[in-house]
């Protein structure tokens, strides 16, 4: 058995949890249920970051002692990754004695061994950050990070001695390529390390901020928020008397945003080695999620709070759409419709339908003690691509590359799913002949739910869980247990419905309605009058139908619904998103004189905007665009 031990950062207590906290706590929690499957000793820590500048000011503004406001804030920290199902082993509190028990004693110990000295500094300094920029940082004068305009500050204070591991860091890095991962973010080290390294100031003059860590040594002074920071990793699992924690630290891997490089790759290990503390095993970094292009951050204002999304479509569909979309160390954007359109997708279609149709036909055949029939090549594919995926989830759990896992996971379902199409069970089940074969059927269905209910069980904890339930399974999963092609038995099952419930978008679609719901039903709906839903024609003028040519057509990335079109209407070209992609090849459509809505308000769909539509009509899953008989010039009016 292997030791696990995981950290996300401690957040702020100055803004309440936000998309990209939950995002790496949920990356943290995802990681550490899969390892917990896999039969390791695991412990997960979160907590928060309360000393500082800025949460003495945005408490000083609250009217609130910052004692009190930290705990505020910490207990919404809480209570959010609590309802959000994290699995954290603790909460650590940088105001907590045992906290700052630790961080006295490493400065103590520095300082004894002359790794600290009192000395003067001055450089521009972001209070965002709390941190100087060196002058390469700076970007038009103003951090990099928050934008804002940097203050030159010139004080007393204490250092530590950082400059003089630099030679030793670099060859660390060098030594151990894995240390910082992705690799991107290692070279990015590589990078701060080509420039002299500066000494480190760990510590803020009382007179100016009072909120911190006394210097044990000097008590006019506190410590530096990161310094004291970093060290929670430490001092979470450092009590001796704590069998829990015991035998944990050597183990120890960080998951930040790229943000915190800097810190966790520069000064964390310094401090470490200088302390003769054994160094972090593992950096993971991920990237930044954006808001429609620009970065997520409190201080640029536009923060989405996770609940807001959670609540709406439900823990485990936040969850899935955060590992699911993410590139692990690559930025990734957040919009509602994308999120909507991996719901509706991955989640209501493929897995929803698979667990709802398998389980009801399992139902309906009824159990088996022992299935006779003989196996086929069709079910020794799906045993095969079980192990096969089985492997590739956890060669990508090794990157922390969840999307990979996810895809992997993905297609496996869409295996199965096209097993069921192929065997038609409803069909096999009409024929008394054919029982046997049946039987096989449903026992390889079954067996595949039970494979998704333990390796889904980190990414859709709650579905996964369901999924077990239906099977009657209550013993924890374990991920040895994730084999397809033992159960010689179809079990008794309870039948799945609405697992994820398909989420119907009522905005202004502007591309085409999904089926059921086409652009002449939605009109006839909405300006339906007390005249058996028939409308006026003027009701119908509304709608601006004209001719357009398809210019360029490639596929929305991430989308398998969505063609980006670059359309001529007349003098005008558009960019217009299109969800034909599972029908039509975009080289099919380059040329082509299609019929389009030309007055929709615009809408944004995974990061396009469209301005128009096409229109198409659907029949039994085939799709066909309205196209013209006799050649027109595009802009042509459609009456
Ligand atoms: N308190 C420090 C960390 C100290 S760790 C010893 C801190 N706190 S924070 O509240 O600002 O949280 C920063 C972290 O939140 C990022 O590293 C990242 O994990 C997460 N994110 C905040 N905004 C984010 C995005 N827009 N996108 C992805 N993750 C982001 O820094």
């Amino acid at each position: 058995m292997s030791t696990f031990y995981l950290t996300t950062p401690i957040y702020y207590v100055n803004a309440r949890p936000h998309l990209g906290h939950a995002c790496t706590t949920i990356m943290a929690d995802a990681m550490c249920r899969y390892r917990r499957l896999a039969g390791d000793r695991v412990y997960l820590l979160t907590g928060t970051d309360e000393h500082g500048e800025r949460i003495a000011q945005v408490a000083a503004a609250a009217g609130k002692s910052p004692q009190a406001y930290a705990d505020e804030i910490s207990a919404v920290f809480r209570e959010t990754w609590r309802r959000l199902g994290i699995t954290n082993d603790d909460f650590i509190r940088t105001t907590e004695p045992r906290h700052r028990k630790v961080v006295q004693e490493v400065l103590q110990r520095l300082h004894d061994a002359g790794e600290i000295y009192f000395g003067e500094y001055g450089g521009w300094y972001c209070y965002g950050c709390e941190r100087f920029y060196t002058e390469k940082e700076i970007v038009d004068g103003k951090c990099p990070d928050h934008q804002t305009a940097l203050t030159f500050v010139k004080e007393k204070n204490y250092f530590f001695k950082m400059s003089k591991y630099q030679a030793w860091l670099i060859k660390h890095l060098e030594d151990n390529p894995g240390f910082i991962q992705p690799e991107r973010y290692r070279n990015e080290v590589l990078g701060f390390l080509r420039e002299p390294l500066q000494d480190l100031s760990i510590s803020r003059p009382r007179s100016r901020l009072e909120w911190g860590i006394p210097l044990p040594f000097d008590d006019q002074y506190v410590t530096y928020v990161w310094f004291d920071a970093l060290l929670n990793y430490y001092s979470a699992v450092a009590d001796p008397e704590n069998p829990k924690t015991q035998g944990l630290w050597e183990h120890v891997e960080h998951v930040i945003g790229k943000d915190i490089l800097k810190p966790h790759g520069v000064y964390w290990p310094t401090m470490l080695k200088a302390a003769g503390i054994p160094l972090y095993r593992r950096l993971h970094v991920h990237g930044y999620w954006s808001l429609g292009g620009s970065k997520m951050s409190k201080s640029i204002g536009n923060v989405v709070e996770a609940f807001q999304l959670t609540d709406k479509y439900g823990h485990d569909a936040f969850r899935y759409f955060l590992l699911r979309e993410m590139n692990f160390g690559l930025d990734a954007n957040f919009s509602e419709e994308a999120f909507v359109d991996r719901l509706n997708a991955d989640l209501a279609n493929d897995l929803g339908n698979l667990a709802s149709r398998a389980t009801t036909l399992i139902a309906a055949g009824g159990a088996v003690s022992q299935v006779a029939a003989p196996i086929e090549p069709g079910d020794r594919e799906i045993y095969v691509t079980a192990t096969e995926t089985k492997s590739l989830v956890a060669h990508a759990m090794g990157e922390f590359a969840f999307q990979k896992a996810l895809a992997e996971l993905w297609s496996f379902i869409g295996a199965v799913n096209r097993y069921v199409d192929t065997n038609a069970p409803w069909a096999l089940a009409k024929d008394p002949a054919k029982r046997r074969r049946l039987e096989r059927v449903l026992c390889t269905l079954a067996d595949s739910l039970g494979f998704l209910g333990i390796m889904l069980d980190p990414f859709l904890p709650d579905a996964a869980r369901k999924i077990r339930e239906a099977l009657g399974q209550s013993a924890p999963p374990a991920l040895e247990a994730a084999v397809v092609g033992r159960l010689t038995s179809v079990p008794r099952v309870t039948k799945i419905s609405g697992l994820f419930p398909r989420v119907d978008t009522k905005a202004p679609a502007a591309t085409l309605a999904p089926p059921g719901r086409g652009p002449g039903e939605g009109a006839s709906r909405e300006g339906a009058g007390g005249d058996g839903g028939k409308i006026a024609i003027t009701d119908f003028q509304k709608v601006e139908l004209r001719v357009a040519e398809v210019l360029a057509a490639e596929r929305v990335p991430k989308s398998k619904k969505l063609l980006k079109l670059s359309i001529r209407v007349g003098e005008e070209t558009r960019t217009l998103v299109a969800g034909v992609a599972e029908h039509y090849e975009p080289g099919d459509l380059v040329g082509r004189k299609v019929v389009i809505v030309a007055n929709l308000q615009p809408a944004t769909l995974m990061g396009v905007e469209s301005n128009g539509m096409v229109l198409a009509a659907e029949h039994g899953g085939t799709l066909s665009l309205i196209t013209l008989d006799r050649d027109l010039p595009t802009g042509a009016k459609v009456k």
